[in-house]
């Protein structure tokens, strides 16, 4: 039986980080967001966090402007992110849960906690025509919860899988994954996944039939550094492919 092909958003923060530990011109992330494009990305990611510790708001209007495929804005459920989204119009903006002092984002929204917020954002920016997404975690009662807050998409945070210390941990989250996967597919839902990804663990989840997209950040840019950027996307994406095939 063929399977559905299955996407790759190419997450280019990590550019822009470089960037800003010296307050340079360089690395541009446009210039990434191109070289991801012509290696076979189909989509670009940033997450234009609250501290600004690496992209940008002129990084997100240069790098819509330049694109071919589409751009998937990650971001809080806050007043100052939700103007900007609602005045630049991205394809795709996904909400995240965002704490200042994390090194990255910690685990799904918990959307039960804070379904009326969430429910009234998903709202204002599909009123503008976006695509809306919510990070959660492979949680049933979260992607009931995403549900009632009329979401499309949701993106099921792959964290605690990549991080897991054993075979067992690792295979029971995998589990979990599949089945949340399972859930929001037939309850109508499109189902992407990220966070955490490498090229060691990103089969068990691309083979995961349910999935359209994974958005992976980390892993790729920390292997541009030794390979370049348009050899490590081609790789990731070809990875990603072979699993699905
Ligand atoms: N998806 C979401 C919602 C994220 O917040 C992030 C990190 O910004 C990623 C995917 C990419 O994660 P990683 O950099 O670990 O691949």
């Amino acid at each position: 039986m063929k399977h559905q092909s299955i996407l790759l958003g190419v997450n280019i923060d990590h550019v822009a980080t470089l960037r800003q530990m010296r307050h340079m011109s360089y690395p541009d992330p446009v210039e990434a967001a191109s070289a991801a494009e012509k290696s076979g990305a189909d989509g670009i990611t940033v997450h234009l966090r609250e501290d600004r510790r690496h992209i940008q708001e002129y990084d997100v209007e240069r790098i819509q402007k330049i694109i071919s495929t589409r751009l998937n804005l990650e971001m809080a459920v806050v007043e100052p992110m939700l103007k900007f989204a609602e005045k630049i119009c991205p394809v795709h903006c996904c909400f995240v849960p965002e704490k200042r002092e994390e090194l990255t984002t910690e685990g799904g929204l918990d959307v039960i906690s804070e379904e009326g917020r969430i429910r009234d954002a998903c709202q204002r920016l599909m009123a503008k025509g976006l695509h809306v997404s919510l990070f959660v975690d492979p949680d049933l009662r979260q992607i009931e919860a995403a549900l009632r807050c009329n979401a499309s998409i949701i993106e099921i945070h792959t964290g605690s899988y990549a991080e897991a210390k054993t075979t067992k941990e690792r295979d029971e989250e995998l589990q979990r994954i599949m089945k949340a996967a399972q859930f929001a597919k037939q309850a109508g839902l499109m189902v992407n996944a990220g966070h955490g990804l490498n090229y060691q663990n990103v089969q068990s989840i691309a083979r995961i039939p349910e999935i359209n997209e994974l958005n992976i950040g980390h892993g790729i840019i920390a292997r541009a550094v030794f390979i370049g950027l348009e050899n490590a996307v081609r790789e990731m994406k070809h990875l990603m492919v072979e699993a699905r095939a």
